[in-house]
């Protein structure tokens, strides 16, 4: 054991030392391709060790929360609730109780089980609800106000996961989070420029006095004890009726009471029917590894085993990370992957979504038949795929896993940051924008550029399709990873990319997470990298054959991943792009 860290050590240290070097240090990084100028991370951030449990997620707060939680006896269930409602006071960007999200579970036994929590449209929803009488989309009314929101799916998602696999007191899963809000958090830097980002959307949509604004009409500065007087008292009521303490009384009240303030369509059915729903994951192989993912209404699942099953053929490990030609086929598998996502994922209570059929070997070659080496494909003219017999119909991420080897992976959001900037008057919680991810008119691109078609049409109880992509993988039937991050259609790229990174490539998590990152998504056609992702050889090699290529000014992914040492130490690997934070026990 000693000895293994002693090696560990050794390795980070050097590592630390060689980092962005090339080829002369090739004996730590085993990764790099041949070109010397290649810089692989986004920063040299060390994984965190522990031996019994371990928690991934975007807030130190939140880390440390569940990581108590851990060391109360709780298991990674009971840890994730609590984070989850951790980071709704902590991380408003996207940790919510106004939002949704998804859970995948792998028990110590090896069975695998999902948690749909993802929210719903209204029941008043309809196909055309964000079209003007011409049938043109109306600027932002499905990003920002009141018509924005879904029926919110998280309160009732870790209602339902406690019930299930829970082994605390429910009471004991929200008091963390109850006392954060009360007696304040301190503002890291990250989270109050957010909120003061936010400022004028605040104003606008919210005329009562919010405390999202600074008491004084300054701006939030890093280091201000931030308190949420109103979100206490409803995680309160939570605590205390469980779901009934958000889609009921009290609460209910205030949430519909905001609806008729800012004419939105939340009824009170609608939050009485909400359920969220346990479903199959989606289980798969790479090589000698089992990836348990998330299946419709996730788009996440299916997407992350198209790509992985088009790039398996290729020796991507010999080529080396972000060679040009293993940057190429995981373009051009990236391009067609997106392009039947457009075409035939939606919420597979709605619609068919053949999953069986997408990921199946001989449909996944006949996709690849016209990939030509010399030049890219073009997006144009290129669709989703033709399945034989398919009628056309048309966040934020944390990672736990326990002493016993559970392990939870929820990827959970308001869609875009601060979700709809509606907070429920008195009962203090930011509403999420989910219904963006609808598409609201075939064809034109949503908040994230993605399209879509009838399969992602708005209907009543619809769940809008999602990205997220929470994954477990395992190693000769072991548990290994568990991987997810945040950022819209950049979700399932970063998912893929980490997971390349550690069985490919032979990082460790930390530097998957840290590693540099790109993305396709079929539409628009142009590869997006970090700044330092691909060398100005790759480049040059890739434009000359036909790709479209941009350095992209924001930072791709935030991570927060997990994964089992071959001795049983976990190492949390935790995204330097944002406040992210692994804690161990
Ligand atoms: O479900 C989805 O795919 C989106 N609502 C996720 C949004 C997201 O990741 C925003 N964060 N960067």
């Amino acid at each position: 054991m000693k000895k293994t860290f002693g090696i560990l050590f050794l390795l980070l240290f050097f590592g630390q030392v060689t980092v962005g070097f090339g080829q002369e240090n090739k004996g730590f990084y085993q990764f790099l391709n041949d070109d010397p100028t290649q810089k692989p991370f986004f920063s040299d951030k060390k994984g965190v060790f522990a031996k019994n449990g371990m928690v991934a997620s975007a807030h130190p707060e939140a880390s440390r929360v569940g990581t108590a939680i851990l060391q109360a006896g709780g298991n990674a269930v009971d840890a994730a609730i609590a984070v989850q409602f951790a980071l709704a006071v902590v991380h408003p960007a996207a940790g919510n109780i106004g939002g949704g999200g998804f859970l995948v579970y792998r028990a110590k036994d090896g069975q695998s089980h999902t948690l749909d929590f993802r929210e719903k449209a209204p029941l008043a929803g309809s196909k055309d609800m964000y079209l003007d009488a011409s049938g043109n989309v109306i600027a932002g009314l499905s990003m920002t106000g009141h018509l924005a929101s879904g029926v919110p799916g998280s309160v009732d998602g870790m209602v339902r996961a406690h019930e299930r696999f829970g082994s605390l007191p429910w009471a004991a899963l929200l008091q963390p989070a109850i006392d954060l809000a009360q007696n304040g958090t301190v503002l890291t830097e990250k989270e109050a420029l957010g909120l003061n980002r936010i400022k004028a959307d605040i104003v606008r949509l919210n005329p009562q006095k919010t405390y999202l604004l600074h008491p004084d009409g300054k701006n939030w500065q890093k280091g201000d004890l931030w308190t949420q007087a109103d979100l206490a008292e409803t995680l309160k009521r939570i605590q205390r009726k469980g779901r009934k303490g958000f889609y009921g009384g009290k609460t209910a009240k205030m949430l519909l009471a905001e609806m008729k303030k800012g004419v939105g369509i939340i009824s009170k059915k609608d939050l009485k029917q909400y359920q969220s729903v346990w479903r199959e994951a989606i289980v798969g192989t790479y090589k000698n590894y089992k990836i348990i993912t998330m299946p419709p209404a996730s788009s996440g699942g299916v997407a992350l085993l198209q790509l992985l099953r088009f790039v398996e053929p290729y020796p991507l490990k010999k080529w080396g990370w972000h060679a040009d030609s293993t940057v190429q086929v995981m373009i051009e598998a990236e391009r067609r992957a997106y392009a039947d996502r457009a075409k035939f994922l939606g919420d597979a209570d709605f619609v068919k979504v053949p999953v069986q059929e997408l990921t199946d070997g001989a449909y996944l070659k006949s996709r690849w038949a016209d990939f030509n080496w010399d030049r890219a494909t073009d997006s144009k003219a290129l669709n989703g795929g033709n399945l034989p017999g398919y009628e056309s119909l048309e966040t934020t991420h944390f990672s736990v896993i326990d002493r016993d080897g559970n392990a939870a992976a929820i990827t959970t959001t308001l869609n875009g940051g601060y979700g709809s900037r509606v907070l429920v008057g008195g009962a203090g919680f930011l509403m999420n924008n989910e219904m963006d991810d609808f598409s609201v008119k075939p064809g034109v691109p949503n908040m994230f550029g993605l399209i879509g078609n009838a399969a992602n049409a708005i209907a009543p109880g619809k769940r809008m399709l999602s990205s997220m992509t929470p994954t477990i993988v395992e190693k000769d039937g072991k548990l290994f990873l568990v991987v997810g991050t945040p950022g819209g259609s950049t979700i399932i790229t970063s998912v893929f990319q980490t997971i390349l990174n550690v069985l490919e490539h032979g990082m460790t998590i930390q530097q998957a997470v840290n590693a540099l990152k790109f993305h396709h998504q079929w539409l628009p056609d142009m590869t997006t990298f970090e700044n330092g992702a691909f060398t100005e050889n790759t480049i040059n090699k890739l434009k000359a054959r036909g790709y479209n290529l941009n350095t992209q000014k924001n930072t791709i992914g935030r991570m927060d991943c997990i994964m089992v040492l071959p001795d049983g130490t976990l190492e949390g690997g935790s995204d330097p792009r944002g406040d992210d934070t692994s804690v161990g026990h």
